[in-house]
């Protein structure tokens, strides 16, 4: 089914001008960007995004380095879009992604880990909605 994937390229990414090179391995593998912007996220912002990891050890690390610089969210479509994109992105860790994924080719750690994309479908439905509205979605 073609399905919606909400994404983050992260400020390790964008400090690096990285974003044009992301974004060209998601339209490799058939994604197409749908929807995008250039945002700066508040400590609250980011706090709110990644309130499910709240009781995690690395939260308050995550939440100031995501607020720490801008971001892109964008919204990926295609078919199987969220498992796709997941494969794109590589390992979360990129000592362990594997070869030719953005993970691989341009994280730093598994914090600086240059992208984000939805785990499933509930929440990628959350997650576009945290960031954009309907209007904003362009297929
Ligand atoms: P992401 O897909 O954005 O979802 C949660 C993020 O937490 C994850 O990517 C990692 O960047 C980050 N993360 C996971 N484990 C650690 C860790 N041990 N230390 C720092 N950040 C982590």
């Amino acid at each position: 089914a073609v399905e919606r994937t909400l994404s983050m390229i992260k400020p390790d990414a964008t400090n690096r001008n990285l974003t044009g090179k992301i974004n060209a391995k998601f339209e490799e593998a058939g994604l197409r960007i749908v929807a995008q912007k250039r945002i700066h996220l508040s400590q609250a912002q980011a706090g709110a995004f990644y309130a499910e990891h709240a009781e995690r050890p690395f939260y308050g690390e995550l939440c100031e380095f995501m607020c720490s610089a801008p971001i892109i969210v964008q919204v990926l479509e295609g078919e199987g879009a969220i498992l796709k994109n997941r494969e794109v992105m590589g390992a979360t860790n990129p000592a362990n992604a594997a070869d030719g994924t953005i993970r691989k080719d341009f994280a730093l750690s598994v914090g600086e880990n240059s992208v984000h994309g939805s785990d499933s479908p509930e929440a990628a439905a959350r997650e576009i909605s945290f960031y954009f509205s309907g209007l904003e979605l362009v297929g």
